[in-house]
């Protein structure tokens, strides 16, 4: 037996036993002779104290210990000396004092103290399995694994039925480019890993199981960031006779389960609601983060007749005019205002028109074309006071808007108002466009993915082509500005599939090489049905307080997508090449 207890298990109530632990060396201090020493295991920690006066051959041995040598200790558990105790530490008031201790491996130099926040990420990766033994990394995958349970907890309390579906799949149009794996049996055939379970899944409910989930492994080549991994995980979720407000009760259901198994917090259920249009409207985005205000305020009235031609030729190509007000901000630095201005520019202003309100006066070049009936309903729609910063936004909505988004969250940023306390803002943005315009591709894409259903109330437009005003039975979850999942009610019907897939330019010849099981399944007895999926690692990344999804992912990519502790992706051997009948060309060769 390599132990009895674990390193944050021993109190005071338990001096005088004899115990056996096992762990690593997390620290060592010699007090003249006298060696202490950490000893850490995944639960906490353990002070053992080496008396040379004790057990001089022991602390001989103890002296050789370095920080992460591997050892199991046997002795007794014993009070600290009044004055020694340590409040911080759950096993503060005891020590051991060893008789027995078996060294069972000696670490090598450390690639860094495990104390410490490494800048190099890099570095923290290659060493991945050692980083990973740091208390706050440990602790998320912990966190990670009780949301995963309760999460198939919840859903198995709810009927669904956990489904592993096929990673060497075929190509679904989720939107990114998929990962291929060539098929040696088949030469010059390929798999492409799943950018999603989704036509699994659906064909899961023609299949009669009516309520599916799984915890699935999703595979993405697109560019990196730090929400974003090219292999992530989702809880996939598929019913069949669902409306939307059923996928919205069980998907509350299960996040607050989660929450109350990760946090011990109650969230407040049923989740606030807004549509597409009013989150862009308000917030420039559909993933608004509401934890500040700065709400976006449209203009349109004021400026209708206005002789500032910036504004007043937005209106009149059918465009608006929007502001958003950043008290305080009149302390705005030159380089800050460059830089918003920049961003501005990124997302297709063409320029950026500010107001600083200083000692009582309105400073920038654009107030003297104001009337002041313009300035009177400014200063009252915007509730402008002295030291406020103004920004204003003249474009087509989509632009106008969008630009606002940013410049409130990045404003939100240098003003630092984004709270640290606990504040869990979940959202639903609901009634998503079914279509969006690809100007590249000279042709509308699904926003979400092509078997998402258009509203009934909005069937007659679809058969109109009226696409920029059809809208999708979609709706996605946004919890503090982070849109953690997305889903729709979906297209059953044959026909309706087939008038999509029109709509998307998908000849009738492609439809059949890429959809033909699910348009054949469909003409099946399909049932009507729709799901959601939530990214996994983005909530747990929530919950754990992280600013990035790797670090709650044990061993995740770095930001050009390699494993920098495997070195993958690596070369092959030239005969698994042969094996597959792939050629690499000159340029790839290297
Ligand atoms: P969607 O593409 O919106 O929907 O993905 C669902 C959720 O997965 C997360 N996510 C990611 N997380 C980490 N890294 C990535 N590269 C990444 N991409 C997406 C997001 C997102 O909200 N099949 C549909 C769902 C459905 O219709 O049921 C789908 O995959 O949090
Ligand atoms: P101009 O008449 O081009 O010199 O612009 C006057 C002011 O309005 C400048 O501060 C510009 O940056 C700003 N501006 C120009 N176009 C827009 C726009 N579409 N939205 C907001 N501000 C703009």
């Amino acid at each position: 037996m390599y132990r009895t207890h674990h390193c944050n298990s021993l109190r005071k109530t338990d001096v005088g036993r004899q115990v056996a632990l096992a762990g690593w060396i997390n620290v060592t201090r010699d007090h003249g002779g006298v060696i202490f020493i950490d000893l850490r295991d995944r639960e906490g920690l353990t002070q053992i104290v080496f008396r040379p006066e004790e057990n001089a051959e022991l602390a001989k041995q103890a002296h050789t210990l370095r920080s992460e040598d591997v050892i199991q200790v046997s002795g007794r558990v014993a009070a600290r000396l009044p004055g020694t105790e340590n409040p911080n530490l759950a096993t503060g008031d005891i020590e051991i004092i060893p008789s027995e201790m078996k060294i069972l491996n000696r670490s090598d130099d450390l690639p860094f103290p495990i104390d410490t926040e490494p800048h190099n990420e890099d570095l923290r990766m290659t060493h991945r399995y050692y980083d990973l033994r740091r208390p706050r990394l440990t602790r998320n995958l912990r966190l990670r694994h009780i949301a995963a349970k309760a999460t198939r907890d919840y859903l198995d309390s709810q009927g669904y039925v956990e489904v592993e579906t096929p990673v060497l799949s075929k190509s679904t149009p989720e939107g990114a480019r998929d990962f291929l794996v060539p098929s040696r049996i088949t030469p010059g055939k390929f798999y492409a890993l799943p950018q999603a379970p989704q036509q699994y899944k659906q064909l899961l409910m023609v299949a009669g199981v009516e309520k599916y989930f799984q915890i699935a492994k999703c595979f993405r080549d697109e560019d990196l960031r730090a929400d974003r991994q090219p292999e992530f995980t989702q809880i996939d979720i598929e019913a069949s006779f669902v409306t939307p407000e059923d996928i919205f009760a069980v998907t509350e259901g299960m996040l607050a389960a989660i929450f109350r198994a990760a946090r011990g917090i109650e969230i407040k259920i049923p989740f606030d609601r807004l549509t597409y249009r009013e989150a862009v409207d308000r917030y420039g985005s559909d993933k608004p983060n509401r934890r500040f205000g700065m709400e976006l305020v449209g203009l349109e009235e004021t400026f209708r007749q206005s002789s500032f031609k910036v504004f007043r030729n937005a209106l009149d190509a059918g465009g608006v005019v929007k502001a958003i007000n950043a008290k305080g901000f009149a302390t705005i630095t030159i380089g800050q205002a460059d830089e918003l201005t920049e961003i501005a520019k990124l997302y297709g202003a063409k320029g950026l028109a500010f107001i600083k309100i200083e000692n009582g006066e309105w400073k920038s070049p654009i107030v003297k074309f104001f009337s002041e009936s313009e300035k009177a309903a400014l200063r009252s729609k915007l509730n402008i006071e002295e030291g406020d910063c103004v920004f204003f936004g003249a474009d087509k909505w989509e632009i106008a808007c969008e630009v606002l988004g940013r410049l409130r969250l990045r404003i939100a940023e240098m003003q630092k108002l984004t709270p640290v306390a606990d504040v869990w803002d979940f959202l639903w943005v609901t009634d998503f466009p079914l279509f969006e315009w690809s100007a590249e591709e000279n042709k509308w894409n699904a926003m979400h993915h092509p078997f998402t259903r258009p509203k009934a109330e909005d069937m007659s437009l679809f058969d109109e082509k009226r696409f920029p005003d059809v809208r999708a039975e979609a709706y996605d979850v946004v919890l503090n500005g982070v849109e953690i999942g997305g889903g729709s009610i979906r297209i059953y019907e044959p026909e309706l599939q087939d008038k999509m897939f029109e709509a998307l330019g998908i000849s009738p010849e492609n439809r059949q090489a890429q959809f033909g099981h699910l348009l054949r399944a469909l003409h099946l007895g399909a049932p009507p049905h729709g799901g959601i999926a939530f990214g996994f690692d983005r909530l747990v990344m929530l919950i754990a307080g992280e600013q990035g999804i790797r670090d709650v992912i044990a061993f995740p990519k770095n930001n050009r997508g390699m494993d920098m502790m495997s070195n993958s992706p690596a070369e092959v051997d030239p005969r698994q090449l042969r094996d597959l009948g792939i050629k690499l060309t000159k340029e790839k060769k290297l």
